[in-house]
Protein backbone atom coordinates (compact mmCIF):
# COMPACT_ATOMS: atom_id res chain seq x y z
CA UNK A 1 0.00 0.00 0.00
CA UNK A 2 1.40 3.47 -0.66
CA UNK A 3 2.29 5.72 2.32
CA UNK A 4 0.05 8.56 2.86
CA UNK A 5 1.36 11.89 2.86
CA UNK A 6 2.17 13.31 6.21
CA UNK A 7 2.18 17.15 6.59
CA UNK A 8 4.78 19.27 5.01
CA UNK A 9 5.36 20.55 8.61
CA UNK A 10 7.16 17.21 9.68
CA UNK A 11 9.55 17.18 7.35
CA UNK A 12 11.99 19.84 9.06
CA UNK A 13 11.52 17.91 12.20
CA UNK A 14 14.48 16.01 13.32
CA UNK A 15 14.76 13.28 15.39
CA UNK A 16 16.92 13.14 18.24
CA UNK A 17 20.52 11.25 17.33
CA UNK A 18 21.23 10.00 20.64
CA UNK A 19 17.60 7.68 20.45
CA UNK A 20 19.79 5.37 18.37
CA UNK A 21 22.53 5.07 20.88
CA UNK A 22 20.23 4.24 23.27
CA UNK A 23 18.60 1.69 21.85
CA UNK A 24 22.14 0.65 21.01
CA UNK A 25 22.54 0.60 24.59
CA UNK A 26 19.43 -1.30 25.79
CA UNK A 27 20.54 -4.01 23.55
CA UNK A 28 24.25 -4.33 25.10
CA UNK A 29 22.40 -4.52 28.61
CA UNK A 30 19.98 -7.25 27.27
CA UNK A 31 22.97 -9.22 26.20
CA UNK A 32 24.96 -8.22 29.74
CA UNK A 33 26.91 -6.09 29.40
CA UNK A 34 27.51 -3.49 31.97
CA UNK A 35 27.05 -0.11 30.13
CA UNK A 36 27.25 3.06 31.99
CA UNK A 37 24.88 5.11 30.94
CA UNK A 38 25.67 9.00 30.82
CA UNK A 39 23.09 9.56 28.21
CA UNK A 40 20.02 9.43 30.24
CA UNK A 41 18.05 12.89 30.94
CA UNK A 42 16.55 11.91 34.09
CA UNK A 43 17.64 11.42 37.38
CA UNK A 44 18.59 7.81 38.38
CA UNK A 45 16.10 8.19 41.87
CA UNK A 46 13.09 7.18 41.59
CA UNK A 47 9.62 9.54 42.76
CA UNK A 48 10.28 10.21 46.68
CA UNK A 49 7.78 8.39 48.83
CA UNK A 50 5.66 10.96 50.23
CA UNK A 51 4.96 12.18 46.66
CA UNK A 52 3.90 8.26 45.05
CA UNK A 53 2.02 7.70 48.53
CA UNK A 54 0.10 10.95 48.12
CA UNK A 55 -0.80 9.75 44.31
CA UNK A 56 -1.36 6.20 45.02
CA UNK A 57 -3.97 7.59 48.12
CA UNK A 58 -5.65 10.17 44.89
CA UNK A 59 -6.21 7.07 43.20
CA UNK A 60 -7.65 4.78 45.69
CA UNK A 61 -10.12 7.40 46.35
CA UNK A 62 -11.10 7.35 43.21
CA UNK A 63 -10.09 10.46 41.82
CA UNK A 64 -9.73 10.00 38.53
CA UNK A 65 -11.75 12.38 36.35
CA UNK A 66 -10.67 15.42 34.65
CA UNK A 67 -9.33 18.70 36.75
CA UNK A 68 -9.97 21.80 35.00
CA UNK A 69 -7.88 22.77 32.05
CA UNK A 70 -5.94 25.29 34.22
CA UNK A 71 -4.87 22.58 36.50
CA UNK A 72 -6.25 21.22 40.09
CA UNK A 73 -6.51 24.54 42.30
CA UNK A 74 -4.72 23.22 45.08
CA UNK A 75 -1.61 22.72 43.40
CA UNK A 76 -1.37 26.19 41.34
CA UNK A 77 -1.87 27.77 44.97
CA UNK A 78 1.07 25.85 46.12
CA UNK A 79 2.70 26.41 43.48
CA UNK A 80 2.17 30.24 43.53
CA UNK A 81 2.88 29.75 47.43
CA UNK A 82 6.59 28.41 46.25
CA UNK A 83 7.59 31.56 44.27
CA UNK A 84 6.19 33.47 47.40
CA UNK A 85 8.18 31.80 50.04
CA UNK A 86 11.52 30.47 48.07
CA UNK A 87 11.51 33.07 45.61
CA UNK A 88 10.09 36.00 47.28
CA UNK A 89 8.13 36.43 44.13
CA UNK A 90 4.46 37.91 44.47
CA UNK A 91 2.71 35.82 40.99
CA UNK A 92 -0.87 34.68 41.20
CA UNK A 93 -2.18 31.32 41.66
CA UNK A 94 -4.59 32.24 38.82
CA UNK A 95 -0.97 32.98 36.67
CA UNK A 96 -0.28 29.25 37.16
CA UNK A 97 -1.06 26.38 34.29
CA UNK A 98 -0.45 22.81 35.08
CA UNK A 99 0.92 21.29 32.14
CA UNK A 100 1.14 17.25 31.04
CA UNK A 101 5.10 18.53 31.60
CA UNK A 102 7.21 21.33 30.28
CA UNK A 103 7.69 19.14 27.29
CA UNK A 104 3.77 20.62 26.79
CA UNK A 105 4.40 24.09 27.97
CA UNK A 106 6.59 24.19 25.68
CA UNK A 107 4.17 23.68 23.08
CA UNK A 108 1.49 25.85 24.38
CA UNK A 109 3.44 28.93 24.77
CA UNK A 110 5.65 28.52 21.51
CA UNK A 111 2.33 28.00 19.95
CA UNK A 112 1.04 31.19 21.73
CA UNK A 113 4.36 33.28 20.40
CA UNK A 114 5.49 31.85 16.87
CA UNK A 115 3.50 32.70 13.60
CA UNK A 116 4.51 31.76 10.12
CA UNK A 117 7.77 33.63 9.12
CA UNK A 118 8.68 34.48 12.38
CA UNK A 119 11.43 34.02 14.81
CA UNK A 120 12.80 32.24 17.58
CA UNK A 121 16.10 33.99 19.15
CA UNK A 122 17.34 30.64 20.75
CA UNK A 123 21.16 29.66 22.06
CA UNK A 124 22.92 27.18 20.10
CA UNK A 125 23.66 24.73 22.04
CA UNK A 126 19.94 24.03 23.53
CA UNK A 127 17.74 21.40 24.21
CA UNK A 128 16.49 20.35 20.43
CA UNK A 129 12.73 20.00 21.42
CA UNK A 130 12.53 23.70 20.67
CA UNK A 131 14.01 23.98 17.83
CA UNK A 132 11.76 21.47 16.48
CA UNK A 133 8.14 22.89 18.07
CA UNK A 134 9.25 26.37 16.61
CA UNK A 135 9.70 24.99 12.89
CA UNK A 136 6.50 22.77 13.61
CA UNK A 137 4.43 26.04 14.20
CA UNK A 138 5.98 27.80 11.43
CA UNK A 139 8.34 29.54 12.38
CA UNK A 140 12.01 30.39 11.84
CA UNK A 141 14.86 29.39 14.81
CA UNK A 142 17.68 32.43 15.10
CA UNK A 143 20.50 30.13 16.14
CA UNK A 144 22.68 31.87 17.94
CA UNK A 145 26.21 30.85 18.91
CA UNK A 146 27.04 30.42 22.52
CA UNK A 147 30.61 30.17 24.04
CA UNK A 148 32.37 29.59 27.27
CA UNK A 149 32.91 33.30 27.26
CA UNK A 150 29.17 33.53 28.25
CA UNK A 151 28.88 30.14 30.17
CA UNK A 152 26.99 29.36 26.98
CA UNK A 153 24.18 31.76 27.72
CA UNK A 154 23.04 34.61 25.62
CA UNK A 155 23.73 38.45 26.56
CA UNK A 156 21.75 41.48 25.54
CA UNK A 157 25.45 42.26 23.62
CA UNK A 158 25.21 39.09 21.18
CA UNK A 159 21.39 39.25 21.20
CA UNK A 160 21.71 42.65 19.63
CA UNK A 161 24.76 41.20 17.53
CA UNK A 162 22.07 38.90 15.90
CA UNK A 163 18.62 40.51 15.77
CA UNK A 164 16.29 40.95 12.85
CA UNK A 165 13.10 42.39 12.92
CA UNK A 166 11.62 38.63 12.39
CA UNK A 167 12.27 37.52 16.29
CA UNK A 168 9.25 37.58 17.97
CA UNK A 169 10.64 35.75 21.16
CA UNK A 170 13.63 34.64 22.93
CA UNK A 171 14.39 31.53 24.75
CA UNK A 172 16.40 30.99 27.43
CA UNK A 173 17.07 28.14 29.60
CA UNK A 174 18.79 28.37 33.19
CA UNK A 175 19.94 25.81 34.19
CA UNK A 176 20.86 24.71 30.48
CA UNK A 177 20.55 21.58 28.95
CA UNK A 178 23.22 20.58 27.91
CA UNK A 179 25.58 22.75 29.51
CA UNK A 180 24.19 23.03 33.10
CA UNK A 181 25.10 26.72 33.36
CA UNK A 182 22.95 29.62 34.62
CA UNK A 183 22.44 33.00 33.04
CA UNK A 184 23.22 36.12 36.23
CA UNK A 185 20.72 37.33 37.45
CA UNK A 186 21.67 41.17 36.18
CA UNK A 187 21.62 39.65 32.59
CA UNK A 188 18.24 37.88 32.84
CA UNK A 189 17.46 41.83 33.89
CA UNK A 190 19.08 43.48 31.09
CA UNK A 191 18.01 40.58 28.46
CA UNK A 192 13.96 40.89 29.57
CA UNK A 193 14.32 44.78 29.60
CA UNK A 194 15.73 44.46 25.49
CA UNK A 195 13.04 42.09 24.94
CA UNK A 196 10.32 44.65 26.38
CA UNK A 197 12.27 47.44 24.39
CA UNK A 198 11.83 45.02 21.17
CA UNK A 199 8.24 43.99 21.56
CA UNK A 200 8.81 40.40 21.80
CA UNK A 201 8.26 38.20 23.98
CA UNK A 202 10.68 36.58 26.79
CA UNK A 203 10.25 32.40 27.44
CA UNK A 204 12.79 30.73 30.11
CA UNK A 205 13.02 27.38 30.33
CA UNK A 206 13.60 27.19 33.99
CA UNK A 207 12.84 23.00 34.54
CA UNK A 208 16.46 22.80 36.60
CA UNK A 209 15.94 25.45 38.69
CA UNK A 210 15.72 23.17 41.77
CA UNK A 211 18.78 21.68 40.74
CA UNK A 212 21.45 24.83 41.71
CA UNK A 213 24.22 23.65 43.72
CA UNK A 214 25.82 27.51 44.37
CA UNK A 215 23.38 30.36 44.83
CA UNK A 216 19.99 29.83 43.67
CA UNK A 217 19.34 32.25 40.90
CA UNK A 218 16.53 34.72 40.57
CA UNK A 219 13.56 33.22 38.73
CA UNK A 220 12.53 34.91 35.73
CA UNK A 221 8.69 34.51 37.12
CA UNK A 222 7.10 38.31 37.04
CA UNK A 223 9.94 39.82 35.60
CA UNK A 224 8.41 41.67 32.95
CA UNK A 225 4.61 41.88 30.99
CA UNK A 226 5.92 39.57 28.59
CA UNK A 227 8.33 37.26 29.80
CA UNK A 228 6.90 33.78 30.56
CA UNK A 229 8.49 30.91 32.56
CA UNK A 230 7.68 26.51 32.26
CA UNK A 231 9.19 24.90 35.21
CA UNK A 232 8.42 21.05 35.54
CA UNK A 233 7.77 18.71 38.71
CA UNK A 234 10.23 15.87 36.07
CA UNK A 235 13.84 16.71 37.45
CA UNK A 236 14.27 18.17 40.63
CA UNK A 237 11.10 16.31 41.98
CA UNK A 238 11.63 13.20 40.25
CA UNK A 239 8.77 12.92 38.70
CA UNK A 240 9.35 12.54 34.89
CA UNK A 241 6.67 9.43 34.19
CA UNK A 242 3.91 11.36 35.70
CA UNK A 243 3.71 14.27 33.66
CA UNK A 244 3.58 17.12 35.25
CA UNK A 245 5.02 20.59 34.72
CA UNK A 246 3.88 24.64 34.84
CA UNK A 247 3.89 27.70 32.87
CA UNK A 248 3.54 31.33 34.88
CA UNK A 249 1.79 33.20 32.41
CA UNK A 250 1.77 36.84 32.34
CA UNK A 251 -1.88 37.85 33.24
CA UNK A 252 -2.89 39.42 29.81
CA UNK A 253 -2.24 36.71 27.95
CA UNK A 254 -3.74 33.95 29.96
CA UNK A 255 -7.40 33.51 28.13
CA UNK A 256 -5.27 32.77 24.95
CA UNK A 257 -3.63 30.05 27.27
CA UNK A 258 -6.67 28.90 28.04
CA UNK A 259 -8.18 28.63 24.88
CA UNK A 260 -5.06 26.70 23.80
CA UNK A 261 -4.73 24.27 26.75
CA UNK A 262 -8.20 23.35 26.03
CA UNK A 263 -7.42 22.08 22.59
CA UNK A 264 -3.99 20.83 23.21
CA UNK A 265 -4.51 18.62 26.60
CA UNK A 266 -7.65 19.20 27.82
CA UNK A 267 -6.36 18.78 31.55
CA UNK A 268 -2.88 17.14 32.79
CA UNK A 269 -2.99 14.04 34.94
CA UNK A 270 -4.89 14.04 37.83
CA UNK A 271 -3.25 11.76 39.53
CA UNK A 272 0.25 13.07 38.83
CA UNK A 273 -1.29 16.72 39.92
CA UNK A 274 -2.54 15.30 43.43
CA UNK A 275 0.95 13.63 43.79
CA UNK A 276 2.69 17.10 42.73
CA UNK A 277 0.78 18.40 45.92
CA UNK A 278 3.29 16.47 48.20
CA UNK A 279 6.34 17.78 46.21
CA UNK A 280 6.00 20.93 49.11
CA UNK A 281 6.50 19.02 51.77
CA UNK A 282 8.55 19.44 54.85
CA UNK A 283 9.24 15.18 54.01
CA UNK A 284 9.78 15.47 50.21
CA UNK A 285 11.73 18.57 50.48
CA UNK A 286 14.81 17.00 52.84
CA UNK A 287 14.80 13.95 49.93
CA UNK A 288 15.24 16.64 47.44
CA UNK A 289 17.92 18.24 49.34
CA UNK A 290 20.07 14.89 49.95
CA UNK A 291 19.84 14.36 46.36
CA UNK A 292 20.42 17.50 44.89
CA UNK A 293 23.60 17.57 47.56
CA UNK A 294 24.51 13.72 45.83
CA UNK A 295 24.17 14.85 42.45
CA UNK A 296 26.85 18.32 43.37
CA UNK A 297 29.29 15.42 44.39
CA UNK A 298 28.81 13.96 41.11
CA UNK A 299 29.07 16.74 39.08
CA UNK A 300 32.10 17.51 41.49
CA UNK A 301 34.11 14.31 40.81
CA UNK A 302 33.22 14.10 36.93
CA UNK A 303 34.65 17.40 35.88
CA UNK A 304 37.62 16.64 37.43
CA UNK A 305 37.83 13.54 36.36
CA UNK A 306 36.72 14.39 32.79
CA UNK A 307 39.80 17.27 32.56
CA UNK A 308 42.06 14.39 33.75
CA UNK A 309 41.69 11.92 30.89
CA UNK A 310 41.58 14.67 28.27
CA UNK A 311 38.41 16.64 27.79
CA UNK A 312 38.68 20.48 27.55
CA UNK A 313 36.58 21.54 30.69
CA UNK A 314 36.12 25.53 30.74
CA UNK A 315 32.71 26.38 32.50
CA UNK A 316 32.38 24.38 35.85
CA UNK A 317 28.05 24.18 35.45
CA UNK A 318 26.24 25.60 38.38
CA UNK A 319 23.15 23.02 37.77
CA UNK A 320 21.21 20.59 35.87
CA UNK A 321 22.72 16.89 35.75
CA UNK A 322 25.00 18.04 32.56
CA UNK A 323 28.19 18.53 31.41
CA UNK A 324 29.36 20.29 28.01
CA UNK A 325 32.50 18.39 27.25
CA UNK A 326 34.59 19.57 24.43
CA UNK A 327 35.81 16.17 22.57
CA UNK A 328 38.02 17.57 20.17
CA UNK A 329 41.21 16.01 22.00
CA UNK A 330 39.54 12.48 20.85
CA UNK A 331 37.67 13.12 17.18
CA UNK A 332 36.05 15.46 15.18
CA UNK A 333 32.77 13.56 14.73
CA UNK A 334 30.59 13.68 18.38
CA UNK A 335 28.16 11.15 16.98
CA UNK A 336 31.07 8.41 15.54
CA UNK A 337 32.94 9.47 19.22
CA UNK A 338 29.83 8.53 21.30
CA UNK A 339 28.85 5.39 18.79
CA UNK A 340 32.25 4.03 19.03
CA UNK A 341 32.97 4.82 22.98
CA UNK A 342 29.55 2.39 23.42
CA UNK A 343 30.51 -0.59 21.20
CA UNK A 344 34.03 -0.87 22.17
CA UNK A 345 34.03 0.90 25.74
CA UNK A 346 30.16 0.30 26.77
CA UNK A 347 29.62 4.06 27.64
CA UNK A 348 27.05 6.31 26.81
CA UNK A 349 26.65 9.76 26.44
CA UNK A 350 25.23 12.41 23.88
CA UNK A 351 26.77 13.31 20.52
CA UNK A 352 26.63 17.51 20.55
CA UNK A 353 24.90 17.10 17.00
CA UNK A 354 21.68 16.69 18.90
CA UNK A 355 22.14 20.12 20.59
CA UNK A 356 22.91 22.40 17.62
CA UNK A 357 25.78 22.98 14.94
CA UNK A 358 28.02 25.48 16.47
CA UNK A 359 31.13 23.45 18.01
CA UNK A 360 28.58 20.19 18.27
CA UNK A 361 31.52 17.91 16.51
CA UNK A 362 33.55 18.80 19.16
CA UNK A 363 31.15 18.47 22.13
CA UNK A 364 29.40 15.40 23.73
CA UNK A 365 27.47 16.09 26.49
CA UNK A 366 27.66 13.56 29.81
CA UNK A 367 24.56 13.46 32.28
CA UNK A 368 25.63 12.55 35.69
CA UNK A 369 22.31 10.47 36.40
CA UNK A 370 24.09 7.08 37.62
CA UNK A 371 26.02 6.79 40.93
CA UNK A 372 29.96 7.71 41.17
CA UNK A 373 31.16 4.29 41.57
CA UNK A 374 29.60 3.82 37.72
CA UNK A 375 30.84 7.05 37.05
CA UNK A 376 34.17 6.05 37.67
CA UNK A 377 34.25 2.92 35.54
CA UNK A 378 32.60 5.37 32.75
CA UNK A 379 35.83 7.31 33.09
CA UNK A 380 38.47 4.71 34.02
CA UNK A 381 37.07 2.67 30.58
CA UNK A 382 36.94 6.33 28.63
CA UNK A 383 41.11 7.02 29.54
CA UNK A 384 41.56 3.75 27.59
CA UNK A 385 39.83 5.45 24.93
CA UNK A 386 43.35 6.37 22.78
CA UNK A 387 44.29 2.50 23.27
CA UNK A 388 40.74 1.39 21.00
C1 LIG B 1 15.59 21.97 28.97
C2 LIG B 1 14.42 21.04 29.01
N1 LIG B 1 13.19 21.54 28.89
C3 LIG B 1 12.11 20.75 28.90
C4 LIG B 1 12.22 19.38 29.04
C5 LIG B 1 10.96 18.54 29.08
O1 LIG B 1 10.81 17.88 30.33
P1 LIG B 1 9.41 17.43 30.96
O2 LIG B 1 8.41 17.41 29.85
O3 LIG B 1 9.65 16.08 31.55
O4 LIG B 1 9.04 18.44 32.01
C6 LIG B 1 13.48 18.79 29.15
C7 LIG B 1 13.65 17.34 29.26
O5 LIG B 1 14.72 16.78 29.26
C8 LIG B 1 14.62 19.66 29.15
O6 LIG B 1 15.87 19.18 29.29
Amino acid sequence: MARAQVSKRLQDVNAFHVMSLMAEAKKLDSLGHSVIHMEMGEPDFSTPKPIIDAGIRALQSGITHYTPTLGLPALREAIADFYLKECQVSVDAEQIIITPGSATALQLVLNLMVSEGQSVAITDPAYPSTHNLVRLFGGHVLQIPVHEDSAWQLTTDILEEYWNESVNAVLLASPSNPTGTIIENSELQKISDFCVSKGTFLLVDEIYHGLVYSNAPRTAAGLNENTFVINSFSKFYGMTGWRVGWIVSPKPYLEDMNKLAQHTFLAAPTPGQYAALAAFEKDTQKILIERRDEFKARRDYLYDALENIGFKMRVKPQGAFYMYADSSAFSDNSFEFARKALQDKHVAFTPGIDFGVSGANQHVRFAYTTSIENLKIGIQRLSEYRDI
